[in-house]
């Protein structure tokens, strides 16, 4: 039988994954381990089968061991003899509580069977919520801000446990980058918020992150090509970057705009596939076998 560390997504209770609904509807007993995260469980498991673990919110490690010690003696002969369930909000291997609790049975109750399904993280909402995208070829690192920590250093950062947006923006300003912050993204109890102004973030709120990215990073995407306004509906050689004929060329239509061959191989290779071979059918590591792009 199995312990099920189980992500329940940012919030909303349909975006939980179809997988981890399945096993907390069938779980004997699904542990939360705070009141945001029982009551998305609430959605999908009746009350009955919800059971409580005390984790105090402490940095004392004495204290914290006696509490994780306590929640995996109460799971562990749970899930020896039938399945039961641990959720966290987002994803249980992201800066969560299951961690302290999946090391503490493995220290302790080694026979226990484990199995973790993945969750929506915030590491990943944020994206939506704030309209971010990570391009292709873009780093993007996770720090934690809490008590107004400005962690700086990469080009973007999702910064979690924001609890003091305006000393947080005031370190990460000064250190040239752009800020927006996130709060209850995607989540069904509280205010959802998205903005750029710190003081709008005046009262402390735990699910609050924040995306920073520097200043000066000069992103041109390979699809800016396709602005068509600073280009005329005709195409003619002079327009060419090689000055070939286009006519001639490995050449389509895109919204009026043509793209020579030696355009074309410029834009394939800003996206990651040089020689334009993204759907050729090579067999190896690197490439699909079925022609079948590669989803990245
Ligand atoms: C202990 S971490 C848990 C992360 C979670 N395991 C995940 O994968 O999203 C808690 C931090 O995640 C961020 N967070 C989690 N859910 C959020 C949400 N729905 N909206 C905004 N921030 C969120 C906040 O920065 C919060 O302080």
């Amino acid at each position: 039988m199995t312990l099920y560390g189980v992500g329940l997504g940012p919030g909303e209770a349909d975006l939980v994954t179809v997988r981890g609904k399945e096993i907390l509807e069938t779980a004997d007993v699904v542990y939360s381990p705070g009141r945001l995260s029982r009551t998305v469980a609430l959605e999908h498991v009746p009350e009955e089968r919800i059971g409580d673990l005390d984790f105090p919110m402490t940095k004392d490690e004495e204290k914290l061991r006696t509490a994780w010690t306590e929640a995996a003696a109460e799971v562990a002969p749970k899930a020896t003899a039938g399945d039961v369930a641990f959720v966290t909000l987002g994803d249980p291997n992201v800066y969560s509580t299951f961690g302290h609790l999946r090391r503490t049975i493995d220290a302790f109750h080694p026979d226990v069977d484990l199995e973790i399904v993945p969750g929506v993280s915030a590491v990943t909402a944020f994206a939506t919520a704030l309209g971010v995208e990570i391009e292709a070829g873009a780093g993007l690192s996770l720090r934690e801000a809490a008590a107004g920590h400005s962690p700086t250093g990469p080009d973007r950062m999702i910064l979690f446990k924001v609890t003091d947006a305006p000393a947080t923006h005031e370190g990460l300003v000064a250190a040239g980058y752009d800020v927006t912050y996130g709060r209850r993204l995607f989540m069904e109890q509280g205010e959802t918020v998205t903005t750029d102004d710190p003081t709008e973030l005046d009262e402390r709120d735990y699910y609050t992150l924040a995306y920073a990215e520097k200043e000066s990073l000069d992103v041109e995407s390979a699809t800016a090509a396709f602005d068509t306004s600073a280009v005329s509906g005709e195409t003619t050689d002079a327009d060419t970057p090689d000055g070939s004929d286009t006519a001639d060329a490995n050449v389509r239509s895109d919204g009026g705009r043509e793209f020579s061959a030696a355009e074309l191989a410029a834009l394939e290779r800003a996206e990651g596939c040089a020689g334009g071979d993204c759907n050729a059918d090579h067999g190896d590591a690197n490439h699909g076998t079925t022609g079948v792009a590669d989803e990245r």
